[in-house]
């Protein structure tokens, strides 16, 4: 027995370390792998100042309670090298053996020379040297609490941070992969400034665009106000500012390529939109995203933060970052509808993660508050659903149904059926019956089309029943079968068949969620 445990111990000690998460491209299609399998990121990110030993041990309890499988935390430019060329990563390696202790995955953010705009993390060393490491300068003349992206000294002392931050995690966890992304900076562009107006700012900014980044966007030469017009000040903010990010994640990626994404604060948010002002100037809004794609070929991804209020500019903000060269992933999100909107961002839009802003105010006494329990029901439902979720998206057979305000019904398109998901009381009305609301509009559900007649659909508070196409000879449909059950290691397990009361009418999804597996006929 001794000798069979040895050997058992010598086989593990051989195997090959588990390979890098990455991102690959399949087509139109992008998916995430973590030891080599589809993973997609049911996260949440913790408060700003959490990511400290203090702070983060005591909300890791409340990310299991919410069956997240992936924790962003921030790592501080401030805290890694409170003195030039001296490293400590005591915080990082902290998050990492808490994390691995919780079988959860971290995205590790970098506050470096950007935080919402500002230099707020840039360590103590830099904000007080300020002729070594200048500012920005704004249109009166003034010095703003951002670094300027056009200074190489602060690339350079923000790069070599970052270089020995990943050069760490290589050597902490090149072969378990705990942490499987990383954020290059948070939110970069300026505030309070739509560019640098400092005096070598405005040399560059009167005389000509770059002829590559040109080439790139298709433009002709020119002036940055003869090639982008009104948006010169911001298209130059956003031409230096990636070009600073790209640098500091190509840095990064030579000592460990981790998959690396930079986040957006967006110019949709609050529908006021002058940059350096309602929004960081220079960031990767939409704007300016294809000046992002052409200079930042060290970063997988540029990623909305989606505070987005209404559902329908919520989804069109997935839609404008869901690019063929630009995978999906919203690495932060906010406000009443989150729980229902990750549905619209791994079903219809293909995100390779989601995380709601804010772990701690999720949680209270230990437990879930109130205004996280629907999250967490999802991530109980959708978290064993993942390689189903990550298999069918970007095939066109995996959809949601989200209840919005009067949006009671909605028709989901499949190879043979129309699927009917509706929410709330059903009642007649001229032309059918039809949902009336969920008190709380809480119907959210993904509709997995497996083959012509059988569905799988997860979700809660809604109604589903099935027509066969328009043009088909058949007329009706009955269901063959309905089971409520689960996945475990990717395959269904059977809970228990459906019947009789409970699939008269329509099969039902009720207010704390079900995974059914619906085998339907036409005739
Ligand atoms: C967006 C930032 O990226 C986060 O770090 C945090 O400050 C949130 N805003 C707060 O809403």
């Amino acid at each position: 027995m001794k000798n069979f445990v040895f050997l058992l111990l010598l086989a593990a000690a051989n195997l090959p370390a588990a390979p890098m998460p990455q991102i690959v491209r399949n087509g139109e299609k992008a998916s995430l792998l973590v030891d080599g399998k589809p993973f997609i990121i049911l996260g949440a990110q913790v408060n700003n100042s959490s990511g400290w030993p203090s702070s983060i041990e005591s909300l890791l309890p409340g990310a299991e309670a919410i069956h997240l499988n992936t924790l962003e935390v921030p790592v501080y430019w401030e805290d890694v090298e409170p003195e030039e060329g001296h490293f400590r990563f005591d915080a990082l390696d902290n998050i990492i053996r808490l994390a691995r202790g919780r079988n959860l995955r971290l995205v590790m953010l970098w506050f470096g020379s950007w935080k919402n705009g500002t230099m707020d993390y840039a360590p103590i060393w830099v904000k007080t040297n300020t002729e070594r490491f200048p500012r920005m300068i704004d249109a009166g003349g003034q010095p703003v609490r951002v670094l300027t992206p056009l200074s190489e000294e602060n690339l350079k002392a923000d790069r070599t941070a970052f270089a020995q931050v990943m050069r760490h995690l290589k050597e902490v966890d090149g072969e378990q992969h705990t942490v499987i992304m990383v954020q290059v900076e948070n939110e970069p562009g300026s505030l309070f400034t739509d560019r640098d107006y400092s005096q070598r700012a405005n040399q560059q900014f009167t005389g000509a665009v770059p002829a590559k980044l040109a080439e790139a966007l298709g433009k002709k030469a020119g002036t940055w106000t003869q090639v982008f017009g009104a948006g010169a000040a911001e298209s130059f903010s956003a031409y230096a500012v990636s070009r600073y990010v790209n640098a500091v994640a190509e840095a990064g990626k030579k000592e460990y390529p981790l998959p690396a994404y930079v986040n957006v604060w967006l110019r949709e948010q609050k529908n006021f939109m002058r940059p350096g002002e309602a929004y960081p100037s220079g960031g990767g809004t939409l704007n300016v995203l294809d000046i992002w794609k052409a200079m930042t070929p060290s970063l997988d991804t540029v990623a909305p933060d989606n505070y987005v209020l209404d559902y329908q500019n919520y989804q069109r903000v997935l839609a404008g970052y869901r690019r063929k060269d630009n995978p999906l992933m919203v690495p932060e999100t906010g406000g009443p509808r989150f729980a229902s909107n990750i549905f619209y961002a791994l079903g219809d839009f293909d995100s390779l993660g989601y995380a709601p802003f804010g772990l701690d105010s999720m949680l209270g006494g230990g437990k879930v508050l109130d205004v996280a329990k629907a999250f967490a029901d999802d991530c109980r439902l959708l978290g064993p659903a993942i390689p189903l979720i990550a298999r069918l998206q970007g095939t066109g057979k995996l959809h949601s149904a989200v209840e919005e305000q009067y949006l009671t019904d909605r028709l989901i398109p499949s190879s043979k059926f129309d699927v009917l998901v509706q929410f709330g009381n059903l009642h007649p009305e001229y032309g059918g019956i039809f949902g009336t609301q969920t008190p709380g509009m809480t119907g959210r559900a993904l509709v997995a089309e497996l083959s012509p007649d059988e569905f799988i659909v997860i979700g809660f508070d809604a109604h589903v029943q099935f027509r066969p196409t328009r043009g088909s000879k058949e007329q009706k449909a009955q269901f063959l079968r309905v089971e409520e059950g689960t996945f475990a290691d990717g395959e269904w397990r059977t809970s228990k068949i459906l019947n009789g009361d409970q699939t008269f009418f329509t099969a039902n999804l009720p207010s704390h969620g079900a995974t059914l597996r619906l085998k339907v006929m036409a005739y």
